[in-house]
């Protein structure tokens, strides 16, 4: 018989990230003692494969390699790949980054780069602060970012060294920084100023300052970390692709841990917009383009989806309710905009349960949420949809927490019950 798993509360706790991992905030991201926990009472075999396929910010392929154990991990968003690759350094390269740091700046001191004049920096920063923050990107990309990760067809971003993806971490945590102001309650939303004149402005000096402290704290956080009795790392992948297409050997995988992106109209590229402008030159799609690739996204697709009998039925009669819905736009947009998210999910976890080995488990962490009074019980329509790609549900847990529909401004015309549940399912194949 399987071990059985260890399950704590996939809720996320800012408390418990200190030190190292409070450099990875990601609202959407569960906590390290969650996946750990879990992992660790599975029981995996040395050797084994673990997988999860919308990684974001890497806790799951941190959990599996700071216990020794072989993952992959695969995300659409180009940040959360430099996030969770970051996450990966090792301690033993921490005294590298503040003299790298220092070299970067002084390089972006005597020499700043021409801006594009559609470089994402300048929707934020005024021209000169923009520049010299390109400046500090130019350098961390010119000397950290080698040729083993170019192509023809551009930048592999998940080839990128832990110590440059560390050094873009700083980097993005200083223009969060900065541009706070434009921040609401909402933690997905970042505003765009429409006057020029509302852009930041900040010293070269500033910038260059709050770059080397967050490199300081990061080199001094990853050290503490060092402890002579830690397993050897456990081999680690970390995949841009999109689980839609993603491409695995089948029967390659031997555990699943994941959180699938959420239903709740929130669209994960524009969370990190920031991050984005910054790895501006690297990228290869826009982020429109990208917005519209995720599952989740709040864009009209392009195709035309019907309803597939593999989402099963508590998901037909969802979208039988939604369309019927009085309210504006129900039937035409927000119809469309989640037949295109469960079209996606079914696709995806199709991919998934092919990849997994016979007898193997997959834990999902899934959250329902509202479309105005409507429930949309995604446990269990996740459920449903993995009961026909060969996945059976074993055990369900569920945790209630303040989720980030009740920051949907619509909440408060309709009668629903506040909150959430998070579920944490767990199957077999
Ligand atoms: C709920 S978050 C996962 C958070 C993760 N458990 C953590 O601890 O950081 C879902 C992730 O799915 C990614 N995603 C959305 N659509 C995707 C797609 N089509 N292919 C791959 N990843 C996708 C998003 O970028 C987001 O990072």
């Amino acid at each position: 018989m399987a071990p059985k798993l260890r399950i704590l509360s996939p809720k996320r706790n800012k408390r418990l990230q200190t030190g190292w991992e409070g450099f990875f905030p990601y609202y959407a991201g569960f906590p390290e003692l969650f996946a750990r926990e879990l992992l660790q009472s599975a029981k995996l075999q040395s050797g084994a494969v673990i997988l999860d396929p919308w990684n974001g910010s890497g806790t799951t392929t941190y959990a599996a390699s700071s216990l020794g154990l072989t993952s992959v991990g695969i995300d659409l968003n180009p940040a959360m790949i430099i996030v969770a690759r970051a996450r990966l350094l090792p301690p033993s390269e921490a005294d590298h980054l503040q003299p790298l740091a220092a070299t970067i700046v002084s390089h972006a001191h005597s020499a700043l780069p021409t801006l594009h004049p559609n470089d994402a920096l300048l929707c934020w920063f005024k021209p000169s602060a923009a520049s010299f923050i390109r400046g500090i990107e130019q350098n961390i990309r010119r000397s950290l970012v080698g040729s083993m990760t170019k192509s023809p067809e551009g930048v592999h971003l998940d080839r990128i060294s832990g110590t440059a993806a560390t050094l873009y971490v700083a980097l993005f945590a200083v223009c969060r920084k900065l541009v706070a102001p434009f921040r609401s309650s909402n933690p997905t939303w970042l505003r765009i100023p429409k006057q020029t004149e509302a852009r930041i402005a900040v010293s070269r000096q500033t910038v260059a300052r709050c770059f080397e402290e967050n490199v300081r704290d990061m080199s001094a956080a990853l050290a503490s970390k060092f402890d002579a009795d830690t397993p050897r790392a456990g081999e680690c992948e970390i995949n841009l692709s999109d689980t839609v297409s993603m491409k695995l050997d089948p029967g390659s995988v031997d555990f699943v841990l994941t959180s699938p992106p959420y239903c709740t109209r929130i669209d994960y590229t524009a969370a990190t917009r920031i991050e984005l402008a910054v790895l501006g030159p690297l990228l290869s799609t826009d982020a429109r383009a990208l917005g519209k690739q995720m599952i989740g996204s709040t864009q009209v697709p392009g195709i035309s989806i019907d309803i597939d009998e593999k989402w099963g039925k508590t998901c037909a009669r969802f979208l039988e309710t939604l369309q019927k819905h009085p309210s504006k736009a129900s039937g035409g947009y927000y119809y469309r905009t989640h037949l295109d998210y469960f079209d996606k999910m079914s696709r995806s976890i199709g991919r998934m349960s092919e990849a997994l080995k016979p007898g193997s488990r997959a834990v999902l962490v899934v959250q329902d949420s509202y479309y105005k009074d409507v429930h949309n019980d995604l446990p269990k329509i996740i459920s449903e949809i993995a009961g026909r790609h060969g996945l059976s549900l074993k055990r369900r847990e569920d945790f209630h927490l303040r989720s980030m529909s009740d920051i949907n401004p619509g909440r408060q015309s309709y009668k629903r019950p506040s909150g959430a549940t998070e579920s944490v399912l767990c199957f077999a194949k």
